[in-house]
């Protein structure tokens, strides 16, 4: 298993490629896998504010677009303002994937059977949840039948 620090790292160092000019909010995902590859992403905004995609959401895609199905184990984000470098100078308020990002991540853990945890970064506290306390009772792929 992934160290915890290990994983905020990466999503740390991928905060630094955020697109987020509207928000100028700077947030990293590191998705970690049980082959030991890990994923990581930024958020991506657009000029029509309301379809920014989040950095979750980005890297979730960006696995899933490589055919990874499963074996996701644990998930780490970071966010805040820019600093000179680019990545996130980190927020009290630990960063929780949003209600979107719950069930986009839902997707990829229930097709693998996994439930990652998720280590939301703050700057005085990284707050660990299984993602099935996050989204309790989540719809997903084996509701379809
Ligand atoms: N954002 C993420 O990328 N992930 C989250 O979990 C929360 C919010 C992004 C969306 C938007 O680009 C910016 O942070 C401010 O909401």
């Amino acid at each position: 298993m992934i160290e915890k620090d290990t994983l905020i790292a990466a999503a740390r160092a991928a905060s630094a490629k955020a697109y987020a000019p509207y928000s100028n909010f700077h947030v990293g995902a590191a998705l970690a896998f049980a082959d030991g590859s890990v994923v990581s992403a930024a958020n991506v905004e657009n000029a029509s504010y309301g379809l920014a995609l989040c950095a979750e959401t980005v890297a979730v895609s960006q696995a899933m677009a490589s055919g990874v199905r499963g074996g996701l184990l644990a998930v780490a984000v970071v966010g805040g303002p820019p600093g000179a470098d680019g990545e996130a100078q980190l927020t009290q308020a630990p960063v929780t994937p949003c209600g979107r990002c719950r069930q986009v991540l839902n997707e990829l853990a229930q097709l693998g059977s996994t439930d990652p945890v998720v280590w939301s970064v703050g700057s005085e506290a990284v707050v660990e949840m299984r993602l099935s306390q996050l989204l309790p009772h989540a719809f997903g792929p084996a509701n379809l039948g």
